[in-house]
């Protein structure tokens, strides 16, 4: 068993060549994310479509905004089934790699020196001290790469039914992607109910108590395994509608974790060591 955790085209070239080695591979790249003779895999939600990795010989491991919106529907969606989600994503820097966060911090030093930073190169613009609407390229109805990746994925990984919309952002922090996420049930779900379920959701943590200031933050998700989601209440100005905040470590549970739980889970149903 191979994990690539490099480029989707270096998990192209690649992958030909694991196979023909007899070599499975875990992808953590968007190479095979929406190729439909490859499961997309988050252990938690859908472990039984693991069993299609021996088409290929290829498992997906979904983009850390997918998993983590992903981890906290799902639940929600098998106990009132969840119409539509609307999601704002605020991602942190790692996200585009280390180049990312190599870039962030030159603008910062450069700033906070009074310096003039410099052009960027990793991000489309400057991102200290700065929010930048856009993860990937656009395509012509508008929308980023960041935001149809969310769409698909989660959709692939909670049911084909559920209507998403997403925005997503690029904000001046190292590590941990947070999401501003609105919920409509077909089954009404109190703000409490939906508490209750995250609480024994797997790899969620509920974090609200806002008036402690209790509350999911990425710098509290960084270094988790966990998903945390907080925030929880009632939408009133929709029917079975909820508002709550979510933060994950986007290189944590966003990847390398869900990797590692998908060998686990490949040797655990489907192989076995010599
Ligand atoms: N960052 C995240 O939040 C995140 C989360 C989930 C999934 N992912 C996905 O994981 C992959 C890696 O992301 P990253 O953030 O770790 O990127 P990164 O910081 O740019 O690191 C990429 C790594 O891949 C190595 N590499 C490049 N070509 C290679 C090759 N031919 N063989 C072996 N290694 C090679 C690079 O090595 P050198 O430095 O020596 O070139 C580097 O260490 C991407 O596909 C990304 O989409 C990222």
């Amino acid at each position: 068993m191979a994990f690539f955790a490099a480029t989707g085209g270096v998990a192209r070239t690649w992958a030909s060549r694991a196979r023909a080695a007899a070599c499975i591979v875990v992808d953590l790249s968007p190479a095979f994310r929406a190729d439909a003779d490859v499961p997309l895999v988050l252990p938690e939600v859908n472990p039984e479509a693991l069993a299609g990795f021996a088409r290929r010989g290829i498992v997906a491991v979904p983009g850390p905004s997918s998993a983590q919106l992903a981890l906290v529907l799902a639940p929600l969606h098998r106990a009132a089934g969840v119409e539509r989600a609307s999601v704002v994503t605020l991602e942190s820097v790692s996200g585009a790699g280390q180049k990312g966060v190599e870039e962030l911090e030159a603008e910062m030093r450069a700033m906070l020196a009074f310096q003039e930073p410099p052009p960027p190169t990793a991000l489309p613009h400057r991102i200290a001290f700065n929010v930048v609407p856009q993860v990937g390229p656009f395509a012509d109805d508008g929308s980023s790469e960041g935001e149809r990746a969310l769409v698909a994925e989660v959709r692939r990984l909670v049911g084909s039914s559920l209507r998403l919309a997403a925005t997503s952002l690029r904000v001046p922090i190292f590590y941990g992607h947070s999401q501003v996420v609105n919920v409509r049930t077909r089954r009404k779900l109190s703000a409490a109910e939906a508490r209750e379920i995250l609480r024994t959701a797997p790899s969620v943590k509920v974090l609200d108590a806002p008036r402690e200031g209790v509350y999911p933050m990425p710098m509290l998700a960084v270094n988790d395994d966990a998903v945390l989601v907080g925030r929880l209440r009632d939408d009133t100005s929709q029917e079975n509608g909820l508002e709550l905040f979510v933060t994950g470590d986007n290189l944590r549970r966003g990847g390398a974790t869900t990797a590692v739980e998908i060998a686990r889970l490949l040797f655990e149903r489907h192989l076995s060591l010599p």
